[in-house]
């Protein structure tokens, strides 16, 4: 059987946890098939300190990373992957920071991966590269003569084609792409997008079967939406850790119904518009002021991007504005936490909740969305209200499906929400318990690498850059 090789700039210990969809879902899929694990150390070391790859061993899993200088993680890591590609394939060309040296630096990490991994590598390795970061790895690694098959999934969403075209360069990136032999995205929704493009931009003849060829390549793209391991959620909800935070939460809050929120702070996950819809909520239902607070966790990201700074500020004014207006001597309505929750805690959290607010203006999946329903009594069990614009809805039909944007309408789903009827919760509880079992991160792995195991390889000599 052939060795897994995941590369991914984001990397986390296995047996350790993480904020951040991708190194959660990579952690579930590594620990059942071993592999080589592939990615930055998270170490920024002055240029001079060289750029030897650390080995780990980790359980099953080896881990292979290399520090960043501090310029390649300013240019590579801020710049290019978090100024430009982030905000831009999440719709935020207002965000967007076109700095014409950060390519270079994109570049150039790109090429010192491609350098330190390709004498890790063995013939029969499969290699998965992952998200934005990377796009450019397997043109790197042809132009160094490698011969393996290379997959890449796209964690965030890719927005429509003149969106896409709105990037400096945007067609050497989306070139870049054709070097691998499958792309995958989360959503039927990203894959039309990458048709649109390739098609319209450039001139790729659509083959059928999920296949384009453009630059004397032939690429296949599928839509394989991420999961969750279920088994390993429920177990955790079911351990000690969670039961004694349910309980805590429980008997706290007694009287009131919690909502619930977690994310890590960034500006697609519509947080300030969470907030402002919770308002509204309050404003207009004063009988159900006192019954209900929102719990909202949101983890540290990006600290050092502009954009961030910005939204933690304009996050912590509105709640306290929130608290400070509606908050009585033995109630505030928000309580905002700025911190990382440990992962073996936010089962109970999730199942104390009578409802869980995901509201991404716009997201790739939105694993937070799948896990609050795993965690659930399926007896009695919580609402998910869900942004329309998270790639989980494409999944989640039985979600209240909201508009973030809409103050009012998102505001009017809470009321909905905490006045749902036993019945159809438990209805449509059962209902998007069935798609997320069937389509958990084992199911999203396998239905991967079975379609990078059929892609057809094809004129891998091809120069690509
Ligand atoms: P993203 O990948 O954009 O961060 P997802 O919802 O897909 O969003 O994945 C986030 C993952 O990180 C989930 O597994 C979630 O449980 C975890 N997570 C997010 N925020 C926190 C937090 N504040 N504390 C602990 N875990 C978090
Ligand atoms: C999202 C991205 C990942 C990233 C994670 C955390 O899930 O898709 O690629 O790793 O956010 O962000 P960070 O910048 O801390 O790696």
């Amino acid at each position: 059987m052939s060795r897994l090789v995941v590369v991914s700039n984001r990397i986390a210990d296995p047996r350790k946890t993480a904020a951040g969809g991708l190194a959660v879902a990579l952690a579930e899929v590594l620990n059942g098939t071993g592999g080589l694990w592939f990615g930055w150390s998270g170490k920024i070391v002055d240029a001079t300190e060289g750029d030897d790859v650390h080995f780990m061993q980790a359980g099953p899993v080896k881990l292979a990373t290399v520090d960043l200088s501090q310029v390649d993680h300013d240019d590579f890591y801020l710049g290019y992957s978090n100024g430009v590609l982030w905000p831009v394939f999440h719709y935020r060309l207002d965000l967007a920071d076109f700095d014409a040296g950060y390519i270079a630096g994109y570049r150039r990490v790109n090429q010192l991966f491609a350098r330190k991994l390709m004498p890790l590598l063995q013939p029969d390795d499969v290699i998965w590269v992952h998200d934005y970061h990377l796009i450019p790895l397997a043109a790197e690694l042809r132009a160094l003569g490698c011969q393996q098959r290379i997959g890449f999934f796209l964690h965030i969403p890719l927005p429509p084609p003149l969106i896409v075209a709105a990037i400096p360069g945007h067609d050497w990136l989306i070139r870049a792409l054709f070097a691998y032999d499958l792309v995958g995205f989360q959503s039927q929704a990203d894959l039309a997008h990458f048709a649109g493009y390739v098609e319209s931009e450039a001139h790729a003849q659509p083959l059928g079967d999920g296949r384009w060829r453009a630059f004397g390549r032939t690429v296949h793209a599928g839509a394989f939406p991420i999961g969750i391991d279920v088994e390993e959620f429920t177990q955790l909800t079911q351990a000690p850790e969670a039961m004694e935070m349910y309980e805590r939460m429980k008997r706290e809050y007694s009287r009131r119904r919690l909502l619930v929120g977690v994310d890590r702070l960034d500006y697609s996950k519509g947080l300030p518009q969470r907030m402002r819809a919770f308002r509204e909520f309050l404003q207009k239902n004063p009988d159900l002021r006192s019954s209900a607070t929102l719990i909202q966790i949101a983890s540290p990201s990006r600290e050092d991007v502009e954009a961030y700074s910005d939204l933690l500020h304009e996050l912590e004014s509105l709640c306290g504005s929130i608290n400070g207006n509606f908050g009585e001597l033995d109630w505030m309505p928000v309580r905002y936490i700025h911190r990382t929750v440990a992962r073996a805690r936010l089962p109970g959290l999730f199942r104390a909740s009578q409802v869980a607010l995901v509201t991404p203006l716009r997201d790739g999946m939105n694993l937070v969305a799948k896990e609050y329903l795993t965690a659930q009594d399926e007896e009695d069990p919580g609402v998910l209200v869900l942004s329309r614009f998270a790639g989980a809805a494409e999944q989640l039909r039985e979600a209240l499906l909201v508009n973030p944007y809409d103050t009012e309408g998102t505001a009017a789903a809470i009321l909905l929400a905490l006045q749902m009827p036993l019945e159809e919760r438990r209805l449509r509880h059962q209902a998007m318990m069935k798609t997320i079992r069937q389509y958990d991160v084992h199911w999203w792995c396998d239905s991967f690498l079975n379609a990078l195991q059929e892609a057809q390889a094809e004129e891998k000599g091809t120069s690509w850059l």
